[in-house]
């Protein structure tokens, strides 16, 4: 096919996007690894923290998610009179399956007087085993906020539990969970990023393994570095994260150059999602996220105290 009948056709689904949109009372939200083209469509883009609060506050009648389940699933749970969509319901995330309830309840077993601060990338059932939950944005903030003499949980990702162990001066107890795609980036893509891009300054994930975050000169959620390079002075960035943000990023900074550190960095479940299952979703009001009203009402406490925690 041509790019000009290619772009055509974009034309096209892109106005019916909208008609259906308006038909709908729909509101597009996606998040920042998304595909550029669903990204760049979307009412709201950001982080996991933005989106829970931009879900909480909607009045739209319907919230069209366009990332993974455990996002789609927090939606559902802070929001329980609209109706939630994913264009694409298999779209999950290994980490957040990385521990049950079952396992949670265990571990709670073996430390009877923990508080549990569970990652927003987990599931409902295991949000509502925790007394808090958290994004990357506001771990350490949470972390913060809770009662020195008190042990803490934290699940499911050790990589960002480290990080909050390390700015937060408190030990916690770490459950292994890892991110498959942010793992992938490794010591050696960071020194080649940095020949290619001399000067720039590298921006990492906390779910980046613990070498790569000790060679970043920031550690900042999707969100946060959004903001980062607004203010920022230089013109140069590695990004060490997910490769769908460098459009945000792009878009931000049009001055600035911006190399992803890994190539392989590619969360494939971001990626589920199509134009063409988006223009499904809004047609057919496919597919509905539903959360047990049981497990949704113990998991909205934990939520409800993640979208009070601002980041610093
Ligand atoms: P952010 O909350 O920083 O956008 O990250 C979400 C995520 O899934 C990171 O892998
Ligand atoms: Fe989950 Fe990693 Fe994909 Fe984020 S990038 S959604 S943590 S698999």
């Amino acid at each position: 096919m041509s790019l000009a009948s290619e772009s055509i056709l974009d034309n096209r689904l892109l106005s019916r996007i909208k008609e259906l949109k308006a038909r709908r009372r729909a509101v597009i939200l996606a998040h920042n690894y998304q595909p550029d083209e669903i990204q760049d469509l979307a009412d709201f883009c950001g982080d996991s923290l933005g989106l829970s609060v931009q879900a909480s506050r909607t009045d739209a009648e319907v919230i069209v998610f366009c990332g993974v389940r455990f996002m789609a699933e927090t939606a559902a749970i802070l929001s329980p009179d609209k109706l939630v969509l994913m264009p694409e319901p298999k779209a999950g995330c290994p980490m957040a399956d990385m521990i049950d309830a079952e396992q949670l309840r265990q571990l709670k077993g073996q430390h009877p007087d923990a508080l549990v601060v569970c990652y927003v990338n987990s599931s409902a059932e295991v949000k509502a085993e925790s007394d808090y939950c958290c994004t990357s944005a506001n771990a350490v903030e949470v972390v913060r906020s809770l009662p020195a003499d008190r042990e803490i949980i934290f699940v499911p990702d050790q990589h960002l539990g480290r990080f909050v162990q390390e700015r937060t001066g408190r030990d916690l107890v770490l459950w292994p969970g890892y991110c498959a795609t942010h793992v992938l980036i490794a010591e050696y893509d960071i020194d080649k990023a940095r020949r290619e891009l001399p000067g720039a300054v590298v921006m990492a994930h906390p779910e980046c393994s613990e070498p790569v975050k000790a060679m970043a000169d920031e550690l900042l959620s999707t969100g946060q570095m959004l903001k980062f390079v607004k203010t920022s002075n230089a013109t140069r960035f590695i990004v060490a994260t997910e490769v769908g943000i460098l459009h945000a990023l792009r878009k931000v900074r049009p001055d600035a150059e911006f190399v992803a550190a890994s190539a392989r960095g590619v969360c494939p479940n971001m990626k589920k999602t199509t134009l063409d299952k988006l223009v499904a979703s809004l047609e057919n009001l496919q597919y509905e996220i539903r959360v047990p009203p049981e497990v949704a009402a113990r998991a909205r406490r934990a939520l409800e105290r993640m979208v009070e925690v601002l980041p610093a």
